[in-house]
């Protein structure tokens, strides 16, 4: 599958994606209010998933979010972002999921990510910040908890 950074004409759809689907263009990730437009982000195919970085070393996946599960389009963003990272020597990807998301949390431990730590209530504070996070999820788990992940870029893949 193709994976490339996003273009200028990419911009307009992103921003609506966002709005429609993480109900805006920020993520609240350790009481911090992330803008996302301005950050680099990978687009798997024809639009058909994203992948929203900050760089730094740790690098943080801010966003991953795929259009159609289970087709390998998150596996695809995954190892082109890791590949690109490892490329510019960064030793360590950070990700944050939240208690109700099961499917992240199985797909990112299946590919190398070790779990860091569990911050008990995060979610309340980041709605504070964000009022459009859910209370509650489409498999009905109260969204409460934020767990921070881990990759290791230094070892074999
Ligand atoms: C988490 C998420 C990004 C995973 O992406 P995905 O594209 O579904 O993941 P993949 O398809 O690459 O892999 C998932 C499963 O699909 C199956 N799969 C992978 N490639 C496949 C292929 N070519 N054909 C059929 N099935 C395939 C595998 O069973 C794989 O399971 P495994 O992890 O046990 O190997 C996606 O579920 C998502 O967008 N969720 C909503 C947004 C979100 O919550 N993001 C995370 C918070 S930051």
């Amino acid at each position: 599958m193709d994976v490339h950074w996003k273009r200028d004409d990419d911009e307009h759809w992103l921003s609506g994606f966002l709005e429609r689907e993480w109900g805006g263009t920020t993520m609240v990730v350790h009481d911090e209010e992330i803008p996302m437009l301005p950050l680099p982000t990978l687009i798997a195919g024809e639009r058909e998933g994203i992948a929203i970085i900050r760089d730094g070393d740790p690098a943080d996946l801010v966003l991953l979010h795929v259009m159609s599960q289970n087709a390998g389009i998150g596996t695809a963003l995954l190892t082109a972002l890791s590949d690109h990272l490892r490329a510019r020597g960064v030793k360590t990807l950070r990700v944050t999921t939240t208690n109700d998301n099961l499917e992240a949390l199985r797909f990112y431990q299946r590919r190398g990510f070790r779990l860091r730590t569990l911050r008990s209530n995060a979610v309340e504070a980041a709605r504070r910040l964000k009022p459009s996070i859910p209370l509650i999820a489409q498999n009905g788990i109260p969204i409460s908890d934020a767990l921070d992940l881990e990759l290791d870029l230094t070892r074999p893949h």
